[in-house]
């Protein structure tokens, strides 16, 4: 994409990337040199600029501190194999996060301005999007209210930071998961689709505990009856249940994930069967019990897929086999990175 403005660019002159261990990037441990910076005031999106990575200084009242007004997106970058850089679906990624601020009754962000932001920053910090399998820049987009006042409102003022790093997958090896039956994540209704900042400090506590007892994650059931699948962790949840791909139907309770959104075209692509239906956790039981050949992974942006080798339900362990290559996960997370690095052609036009 070309950009459509030139955002003002202040370069670093303390380039930290030679601290990076390329062989070694776990989420989260390493922050690019740069960032961009944009406020909302007045009712524009104005004065948008890119500078060193830095600390910003807030106003204890500032109104996201205390009515949460916070809204992200979790996005990545690819090296391709020509060399070039290629965001994954800014598009799709742009009507999430609008999507999320219409929620938190916070303005949207233009196209031009999100997807400009995006490549200028994405072009400064290019040194830092790492070659390999598996890695990635991580883009995350962070919008939140900065007004500074006490009284319980809707906020003015927005401030717009862009930041990336470098990083490998989420997790590493296959997770445990439980079943949780008593906290849950979101409700109908509820702020469950949106990428707000609360659904994930809510989810700490049920996570933290699951932890506390040797799980990796906490499988979410649904708010009214405890027994239909919703996510997992911070990733969507897909099952492979004798060849067909089955997973819980997007609602209010529920992320629109776009690592979900993009391995079930590609699956439809390939000629599997998908499904997209409510999934109650006796049925993923039963399957196990029938011993029908079952397939449990996490999909995110985070976490590419994250595979499942364990769930605990209601204190009982189900073992789940060991993914193969020829595993219908492995399969899709193979086309898609085929894609995402310009091995095979992206008819798809995600590519950015
Ligand atoms: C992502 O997958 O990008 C997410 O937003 C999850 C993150 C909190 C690890």
């Amino acid at each position: 994409m070309e950009a459509i403005f030139d955002i003002p660019v202040k370069g670093t002159t303390h380039s930290v990337l030679h601290e990076v261990d390329w062989k070694n990037l776990p989420f989260g441990r390493y922050v690019s040199d740069h960032m961009f910076i944009c406020q909302y005031k007045n009712g524009e999106w104005q004065d948008p600029q890119i500078k060193p990575f830095q600390n910003i200084s807030v106003a204890p009242t500032m109104l996201a501190l205390h009515y949460g007004q916070s809204v992200f997106e979790g996005m990545k970058a690819f090296r391709m194999k020509d060399g070039r850089i290629n965001i994954f679906r800014i598009e799709k990624h742009h009507q999430r996060i609008n999507a999320s601020l219409d929620r938190m009754c916070m303005p949207p962000i233009p196209y031009e301005l999100f997807a400009t932001a995006l490549q200028q920053l994405v072009s400064v910090d290019k040194d830092w999007v790492p070659e390999g399998e598996d890695v990635a820049l991580y883009i995350r987009p962070l919008v939140f209210a900065s007004e500074a006042k006490f009284g319980v409102k809707v906020s003015d003022e927005y401030t717009l930071i862009i930041m990336t790093g470098p990083v490998s997958t989420l997790y590493q090896k296959p997770i445990k998961v439980k079943v949780e039956r008593h906290y849950i994540r979101a409700a109908k209704g509820g702020v469950g689709y949106a990428k707000c900042a609360g659904n994930y400090g809510g989810a700490f506590y049920a996570t933290q505990k699951a932890r506390e007892e040797g799980f990796d994650n906490v499988l979410w059931m649904d708010a009214f009856e405890h027994e239909y699948i919703e996510e997992s962790g911070t990733m969507n949840l897909l099952f492979v249940i004798d060849e067909k791909l089955i997973t819980p139907p997007l609602s209010d309770s529920i992320l629109d994930g776009i690592t979900r959104d993009s391995l079930l075209t590609i699956a439809k692509d390939l000629g599997i069967e998908t499904e997209e239906r409510k999934i109650s956790i006796s049925e993923i039981v039963k399957a196990l019990d029938d011993g029908c050949s079952v397939e449990a992974f996490g999909a995110g942006t985070a976490a590419v897929v994250a595979p499942i080798s364990v769930i605990g339900v209601d204190g009982e362990l189900y073992h789940l086999p060991t993914y193969t290559n020829g595993s219908v996960m492995n399969k899709l997370k193979k086309a898609l990175e085929a894609i995402r690095s310009g091995r095979t052609e992206d008819k798809y036009g995600w590519n950015c």
